[in-house]
Formats: structure tokens, sequence, C-alpha cells
């Protein structure tokens, strides 16, 4: 199956694509991403991932970079590239290729790679019948977490972390106790009224898509959502805890640190905004996850 890239105006085969050693984004990491899910070759919560992309340009002040019909013109030539109707695009934006100065460089243009691949999203439709578990690590990402950096050392280091545990993910804890996030996930619990409660989007976490999308299915179906910072004492307790992101748009986390979380399987509350979210993806693009 054809994965394929998009780099600085050309469109090549994966193996064949390439930016300069020089490329502020290998240099520095001074550079921000996006992830995007396609089903049908129709892209997911799009605006939402343009919105967040064109905010992080501007808090890092990196200019010259396609508006956002550009980018969705390139994105969709890519998937019709890859020919897999279900897969992730990311997409790249660097400060550009420079000699090495930390300060940034002058009338350089930044780097854009885009890459489209296939992505298989019914597994997770089956992982949410039987719910994953997480491991705790401390926090020890910058401040400004709320951007979408390529600086993902504390993530690359956490998440291996995880898999040596044979866990799915590794959950964020603050100095102070609190849980932030995932490594590549945000992570919510649902407390003893029944409340789901998730960390405020500030700069401690990445506002994730797809919290964003779920948070609003839950209030329209009239449940409780609170944003707030939780405990990893609250977390441990919680009836349910689950995680989100564009990759796994809801998974029941059943296990922390190898003790289980409420009963131990899948709870009503995640199994409903399962629901929900799949509704939402079918609505948004025709997809449907298989019956099982
Ligand atoms: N990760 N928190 C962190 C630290 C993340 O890296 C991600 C996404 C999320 C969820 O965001 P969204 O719902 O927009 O995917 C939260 C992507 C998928 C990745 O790095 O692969």
């Amino acid at each position: 199956m054809p994965a394929v890239a998009y780099v600085n105006g050309r469109y090549l085969p994966l193996a064949e694509a390439g930016v300069s050693v020089e490329d502020r984004g290998f240099q520095f990491a001074d550079s921000l991403y996006e992830v995007v899910a396609f089903l049908n070759r129709r892209f997911l919560d799009w605006p939402g991932h343009l919105d967040r992309l064109e905010r992080g340009l501007s808090e890092l002040a990196i200019a010259g970079v396609p508006g956002g019909a550009v980018l969705g013109q390139i994105a969709r030539r890519l998937v019709a590239r890859a020919r897999v109707p279900d897969g992730l695009l990311y997409i790249q934006v660097s400060r550009g290729a420079a000699r090495r100065d930390h300060a940034f460089p002058a009338a350089t243009p930044p780097t854009l790679v885009m890459t489209a691949r296939p992505y298989d999203f019914a597994q997770r439709a089956a992982q949410q019948r039987t719910g994953v578990a997480a491991i705790t690590r401390p926090d020890i990402r910058w401040q400004r977490c709320d951007l979408k950096t390529v600086a993902l050392l504390p993530a690359v280091l956490a998440k291996q972390a995880a898999k040596v545990a044979n866990a799915f993910e590794a959950m964020f804890v603050a100095a102070d106790g609190t849980v932030t996030e995932g490594g590549s996930t945000n992570f919510w619990l649902v407390d003893a009224d029944g409340r789901i409660v998730t960390h405020p989007a500030d700069h401690r976490i990445l506002p994730g898509i797809a919290r964003s999308t779920l948070m609003r299915l839950a209030r329209d179906a009239q449940m409780q959502v609170v944003e707030r910072p939780f405990s990893l004492a609250e977390a441990r307790a919680a009836r349910e805890l689950f995680l989100t992101s564009t990759t796994a748009p809801i998974l029941p986390v059943v296990r922390l640190d190898d003790a289980p979380i409420g009963t131990g399987t899948a709870g009503p509350v995640a199994t409903r905004l399962a629901a929900l979210a799949w509704r939402e993806i079918e609505r948004q693009t025709g997809w449907k996850p298989p019956p099982g």
C-alpha cells in the first residue's frame, strides 16, 4: 500500500521524501504538526485541526504557510494518491531550513510536509469493548503544552515506558499530583456523581480535537461535563477513566498501574460516549465501525 508525501510543493513516494539537515524542525524542534483522521477519504473535524494549526503558527510567529483552502487542496490530493480510504494525514510545518542559529532566520520560507498513510480505525472499536491499560509517568514537559510542537521527547519516553509495561498509554502526572493528559491523548474520568471531568484547555495540555468534539457530543446529550484539574488519587478512585485522541476517538482505561479502575471493565458512560463518537464520525464521513 503506497504511503505518500508532499514536501514543499512536490508529491513523492514516502521513501523518497526528505528535508534538509539544516531544517529547524530537525535542529530545534522549531516546528508544529497536526494529525487528522480521514475515513472514506473524508477528513474528520478538519476545521478544528486547521484552527489549532493556525493558532500555533501565530503563537510561534511562523509566517508564509499557505492558508486553509490550499492546505485542504494538498491534503485531498495526497489522500487521493494514497489510494486507501481510511488513514491519517500528518501535517508538519517548520520555520524552514537555514544556517544553524537559535534566533529566527531572516526571509526563510517555512517547510511544509504532509503525509498520508493507512490506519485501522476498526481496531479501536474492538478495543473500546475491552478497554486498555495505562501507566503513570511524571509530567516533565514544558509550560506550553497547548502548542502542538514536534518537541515530543517526554512523550516518546513515557510511551516507550508504557509499551515496555504492556500498557496502551502513559498518563502524565504533574509534580502537584494533577493528571494533565496522556503521552498523546487527553484523559477524562467519571466521578462518584456521574459527572464527566477533564483538565481545562490551558497551557498544561494540548486542546485535543477529539476532546472538544466529545465534549460537544456529551453536552448535546445532556451529560454533565466539568473542565477542572483532577488528581491521580481521584483518577485511581474514579468510576470510569477514559482517553481521547484522533487515533483513538474514545477508549476506556480499565487498569492504571496494574490496579483496576472501577469494575475493571468498559463502563456505561464511556460506552455511551463511544456510540455518540462513532455516530458523529459516520455523520461527517459516512464511515461505520464493523459490528462486533
Ligand atoms: N496526538 N494530547 C497530546 C499530548 C497529544 O499528542 C494528542 C494528539 C492529544 C489528542 O489530540 P487530538 O484529539 O487533537 O488528536 C492530546 C496525536 C494524535 C499524535 O501525536 O499522534
